[in-house]
């Protein structure tokens, strides 16, 4: 059986090399080494961990020296190795260290959302020329399958919709937030110590990790090449334990949300929208549901109708599941040829902007408790085309507020009524804004 520039045979091993050693590559070599017999079946040929690429030589890894290397380079180039697992994270050195074994015809499994987001396309046209597989099922939500699903699955249908909770770090402190009231730093150091973060953890704060993913999604949901720039971000790093109370109190809580949409625009023409945003989600909308680490993905296909997938979203056993899954494929194509899909992104759809994205907003705002306030917040709304559909009064004299919950209006209307409001005298402070999902009115 050849492959691009190699014959395989029954007695050959399959060589892995393993870049990264941490929460999710110590998980990949455990799996590797005490379930080898199996691999080996599922195979067809024995699956051998050639060596693993790590920073630190010092640190105690359970391995025979020999096989740990600070040099990922030579261990990439190595002739025995055919397949290359990078759990390393990051743009540099991943990128080079990718693109090095692509252009050696070696397959790539890799679970790094954050090179994906900005570079799939480079490392989708090297898979292609050296006939190489490039997986990426751990890049989003952990063990969830939704990548293959989305490449392979739904391959004959078309998708519309593809609208999740991505990142475990920030569900994890949101749901301990919203159900004990825990605080905000001390989840956050938590979910790091539980290996769910990413190594600067300000990349699932500030939502530039659920941004990568929903990048990934939207390319593989409407064969359109998305990269993290095309999609709208807000993290949670502004979410108080107040605007969790609120949320509770109209019957909702508060998610981190990646969508994925096929919009249309005023001339009719499609294009799709993706952003990321803690938004409220009533609580009886299945994603309220899925609390701690666990990610879910609902998937909205023409045919397919509306499929919802939920597990563990971060981790390093259930992201080692993803990536050794992805593994099995790459050394099955290895030995009996052939190769998994490639990118595909024949539809190029356009971005749309955020200011024309439909949307409902709750304005949190502290006001001066005096008549007339109340028809002049109004008013600014209403100025813009923009329906209330509830006011809440709360509180009197020095702490009144106001917590106003629109219809749906495009963004720029809501985003320039916020703007007027905090200009507004008897506007004391906008204390919120939230926007709120999984409704249509
Ligand atoms: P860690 O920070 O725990 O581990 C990174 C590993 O890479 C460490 O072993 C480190 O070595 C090694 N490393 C860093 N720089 C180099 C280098 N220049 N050369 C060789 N090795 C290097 O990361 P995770 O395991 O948490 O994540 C790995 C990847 O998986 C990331 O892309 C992440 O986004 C992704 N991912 C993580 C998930 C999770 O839940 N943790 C879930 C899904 C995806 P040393 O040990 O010596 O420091
Ligand atoms: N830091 C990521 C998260 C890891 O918390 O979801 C999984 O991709």
């Amino acid at each position: 059986m050849t492959t691009a520039n190699r014959t395989f045979d029954v007695e050959r091993p399959i060589g892995v090399a393993v870049l990264g050693m941490g929460n999710v590559g110590t998980e990949v070599v455990r799996i590797l080494r005490d379930h080898a017999d199996d691999l080996h079946s599922r195979v067809g040929a024995p699956v051998v961990l050639r060596g693993v690429a790590v920073r630190n030589l010092d640190k105690d890894r359970g391995l025979p020296a020999d096989l740990v290397t600070t040099d990922a380079e030579a261990l990439v180039a190595r002739e025995d190795v055919d397949i290359v697992v990078e759990v390393i994270g990051g743009i540099d050195p991943p990128r080079a260290l990718i693109l090095a074994a692509l252009n050696a015809g070696k397959s790539v499994v890799t679970a790094n959302k954050a090179l994906l987001a900005d570079y799939t396309g480079e490392l989708a046209e090297a898979a292609e020329r050296s006939r190489a597989d490039l997986y990426f099922e751990a890049a989003v939500a952990g063990a969830i399958p939704v990548v293959r699903p989305l490449m392979q699955s739904l391959a004959g249908d078309r998708v519309d919709r593809v609208i999740g909770i991505v990142n475990g770090t920030t569900n994890f402190i949101l749901s301990a937030m919203d159900e004990t009231g825990a605080n905000y730093s001390e989840m956050l150091a938590e979910a790091t110590r539980l290996g769910y973060a990413e190594a600067d953890p300000t990349a699932d704060v500030e939502g530039f990790d659920a941004a990568a993913k929903a990048a990934i999604l939207a390319s593989l949901a409407f064969h359109t090449r998305v990269t993290a720039a095309d999609v709208y971000r807000e993290g949670i790093s502004k979410v108080t334990a107040d605007d969790l109370a609120i949320a509770s109190a109209l019957g909702c809580t508060v998610k981190l949300l990646a969508l994925c949409e096929r919009v249309t625009d005023p001339e009719g023409k499609e294009r799709i929208s993706v952003r990321v945003y803690p938004a409220l989600v009533q609580r009886e909308h299945p994603l309220a549901t899925v609390n701690g680490a666990f990610n879910a993905v609902v998937v909205e296909a023409a045919n397919a109708g509306r499929l919802m997938f939920y597990g563990q979203g971060a981790g390093g056993a259930p992201t080692a599941s993803a990536v050794m899954g992805d593994l099995v494929m790459a050394s099955r194509n290895k030995f009996y040829g052939g190769r998994g899909p490639g990118e595909s992104t024949y539809a190029k759809l356009p971005i749309a902007p955020m200011g024309d994205t439909p949307t409902r907003y709750l304005v949190n705002l502290h006001v001066a408790d005096r008549p007339g306030v109340l028809s002049g917040v109004a008013a600014e709304f209403a100025s813009r085309d923009v329906s209330i559909s509830t006011v809440r009064q709360e509180g009197a004299g020095d702490g009144a507020r106001l917590l106003v919950l629109t219809h749906l209006a495009t963004d720029s209307a809501l985003t320039e009524t916020v703007a007027a409001l905090s200009e507004l005298d008897f506007v004391i402070a906008v204390n919120s804004v939230l926007r709120l999902e999984g409704t249509e009115e």
